[in-house]
């Protein structure tokens, strides 16, 4: 651990997104997001495992800020579900969903915990997906309505926003492989869905600046592309993971995508007139989700992408989930960002980074050696990467609670905070105390 290195005002935080933890699906009025109807078909989701009730947290949001507030947290990144808020995606709002934000929003003031709500975490209305969702323009615009509801109600009491969530894997996951909601099979003509995010993001945050929001930011996906023998597929896919939800925000324009069928800057129409020139510059922060980086290689025979995912080429010790734990890689992301952005780098924040471990309540406490030992090595390699001149201003853990991991239901725990699913009851567990204690430490 390298304290030191970290700036004065550093903030420390977690997050967590609604589908995952709030639970409460049909009431006061929440419409059905595309997650209700996903999880509802069989095979799609381990152990047919649902969001139906998560950790209960629209319920019990008051006992888990409590456990923010025993963190000492500085800030609280949650998401709020648009269905709560606008059942049918937009027109007529639920007043009663606004009122759970309001809740939630006073009590982490309460407690003197920044509220950093992200407006899209994946759950999009059901009736807007009938319409085609985000393959479809008119998402992008119903989504700037919804930041504009949010705003006039919140907008007094919550000075930063996120857009977005990981537009590039609800992309991938949810429209080009199908393993995630809206569980569609794209592949390349899933690409839509990428522009579509991103004008969002643009058309919001015009939204918000409106009504006098602070900050900005979106939290995106973020690899470190390692060639693992072939440096043009390597390229390619840094170009479609990573730059394709960066440049366009930072520099104004998309990547070269010609080695997925993109023709032209225009896209074949999908672009229009004044979109890039909304979304260039159109961020006062920029959310960095980090995990892992990504290995490459050349596509095999009738791929269909021009590239392949390669096994790592070392023998990286690997989390539940299998992911290879390597914190190196959070500083070369870092430090890669701002070699290819320079000055158009805003200030970053890692908006999520964590480990899944299988972890037991023993004697009331989990002994979750791993995670700490993960946590610490990356907030390390964070220190690292502002050492060498990155302005990273925040960092947030993955997650508060364990919680609904998408296509893996509850068999993956990524939280600071065990979550007893049959009885609702939260341990904390040793990373908790630990990450307590790291916070206390440099205050
Ligand atoms: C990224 C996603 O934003 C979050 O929803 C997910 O649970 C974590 N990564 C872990 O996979």
């Amino acid at each position: 651990m390298h304290p030191a290195r970290l700036p004065a005002g550093f903030e420390w935080g977690v997050s967590t997104a609604s589908y995952q933890i709030e639970g409460a699906v049909r009431e006061d009025g929440r419409g059905a997001s595309v997650w209700d109807t996903f999880t509802a078909r069989p095979g799609v989701v381990r152990n047919g495992d649902t969001g139906d009730m998560a950790c209960d947290h629209y319920h019990r949001y008051r006992e888990d800020v409590g456990l923010m507030a025993g963190l000492g947290l500085d800030a609280y990144r949650f998401s709020l579900s648009w269905p709560r808020i606008l059942p049918e995606g937009r027109g007529r709002v639920e007043p009663r969903g606004l009122d759970f934000y309001d809740r939630l929003v006073d009590e982490l003031l309460a407690h003197g915990i920044t509220p950093t709500p992200t407006l899209f975490h994946w759950d999009l209305p059901q009736a807007l997906e009938d319409e085609g969702g985000w393959l479809r323009r008119e998402t992008a615009e119903a989504f700037a309505a919804y930041a504009g509801v949010v705003a006039d109600r919140l907008g007094d009491r919550v000075q930063r926003w996120i857009t977005l969530n990981e537009p590039f894997v609800h992309l991938a996951f949810g429209y080009a492989f199908g393993v995630h909601a809206p569980g569609r099979a794209l592949m390349l003509d899933a690409l839509p869905a990428a522009h579509h995010q991103l004008l969002g993001h643009g058309l919001a945050a015009r939204e918000l600046r409106a009504r006098g929001a602070g900050e900005v930011w979106i939290a995106n996906n973020c690899t470190p592309v390692r060639d693992a023998g072939s440096p043009v597929a390597a390229e390619a896919y840094d170009a479609l993971h990573n730059r394709m939800f960066n440049d366009p925000l930072l520099v104004g324009s998309y990547p070269d995508l010609s080695a997925y069928g993109v023709t032209g800057p225009e896209w074949g129409g999908i672009v229009r007139e004044g979109d890039l020139e909304l979304l260039h510059g159109s961020l006062d922060g920029l959310g960095v989700n980090y995990y892992n980086p990504t290995w490459v290689t050349a596509p095999g025979e009738g791929a269909g992408l021009p590239f392949e995912l390669a096994e790592p080429d070392k023998d990286y010790p690997r989390t539940a989930f299998d992911w290879p734990v390597v914190p190196e890689g959070l500083t070369e992301l870092l430090t890669g960002l701002q070699a290819r952005y320079g000055d158009a780098l805003p200030p970053v924040w890692i908006t999520e980074n964590g480990c899944s471990c299988d972890d037991v309540v023993r004697a009331g406490g989990v002994d979750d050696q791993a995670r700490v030992d993960y946590l610490a090595a990356h907030v390390d390699a964070v220190g690292e990467a502002v050492a060498r001149g990155v302005d990273v201003r925040g960092y947030f853990v993955w997650s508060l609670l364990d919680n609904f991991e998408w296509a893996e239901g509850y068999a993956q725990r990524f939280g600071l905070v065990h979550v007893d699913y049959a009885t609702q009851r939260r341990t904390p567990k040793a990373s908790y105390h630990w990450y307590r204690d790291l916070i206390a430490s440099l205050r």
